[in-house]
């Protein structure tokens, strides 16, 4: 059994009078990849927050708050990439405000896999919408985390471009194997690319229903999507009924 990286019980965040999270319960074991799936404004970038320990102005009150992690890498909602930092400089951010040393060959090697390696002293505005997703990504994983927090990594993308992100997920995942929190509102892209996904009510978010992808892993996402029909149409029947 693998060891459990994330564990929160019944945990409870409000914002002044305004409760967010509802005796919220969330384990997540090491590898695994969880997607969570939940109304808008329900709480998901709360609970990432909580998870990163990075939520302010909050009051949270936890039975059990537990992040067994070391190195967390988050692509927050807004990719907030620098302007007037290059390619390579956006993703040596995280390990310039930890002073860690950069792992060159593996940074390489994430750019060489993502497709930008000829871009690397290019700005953001020099890219396009697809390609910034990528550096969101590669800076997230540029400390090599030992928990990964997507937070809708590839929300407003058009279709054919975000399958191609999703595949390129999956191939860094497949070979680094991080713990990763995905949040998305698609259903299609939590069940394809998922080993569990979570289902969350309208705010106060509670956890409604935990669907076990039980199919092997890594996948391929445009396969997945119509092999898992099935899951898909049950998260659907979740999210759509409750
Ligand atoms: N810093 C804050 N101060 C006060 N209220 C906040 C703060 N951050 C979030 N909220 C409120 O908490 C609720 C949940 O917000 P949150 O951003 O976690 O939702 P979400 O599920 O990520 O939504 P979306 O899917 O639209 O991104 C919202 O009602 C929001 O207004
Ligand atoms: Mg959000």
């Amino acid at each position: 059994m693998p060891p459990i990286k994330v564990a929160l019980e019944q945990c409870n965040v409000f914002y002044g009078s305004l409760q967010v999270l509802d005796e919220l319960t969330l384990n997540v074991k090491e590898g695994e990849f969880v997607a969570i799936v939940g109304p808008s404004g329900c709480g998901k970038t709360t609970l990432l927050n909580l998870i990163a320990g990075i939520l302010e102005k909050a009051t949270i009150n936890c039975r059990k708050r537990e992040v067994k992690a070391s190195k967390v890498g988050y692509a927050t909602q807004e990719d907030l990439l620098l302007p007037w930092r290059t390619v390579w400089g956006n993703i040596l951010l995280p390990l310039e405000l930890l002073r860690v040393k950069p792992d060159t060959s593996y940074l390489k090697r994430l750019l060489s896999i993502s497709g930008l390696a000829d871009f690397i002293d290019y700005r953001p505005h020099q890219l396009s919408g697809g390609m910034r997703k990528r550096v969101v990504l590669l800076r997230a994983l540029s400390l090599k985390p030992d928990l990964l927090l997507l937070d809708e990594p590839f929300a407003n993308i058009d279709a054919y471009t975000k399958i191609q992100l999703q595949r390129l997920l999956m191939k860094l995942l497949s070979n680094l194997r991080t713990t990763t929190i995905l949040v998305t509102h698609d259903i299609e892209e939590a069940v394809s690319l998922s080993n569990r996904i979570v289902i969350l009510s309208r705010r106060p978010a509670r956890v409604v229903k935990a669907i076990e992808v039980e199919a092997p892993w890594p996948r391929d996402p445009l396969e997945a999507r119509r092999e898992l029909k099935d899951y898909i149409n049950e998260v659907y029947g979740y999210v759509f009924n409750k």
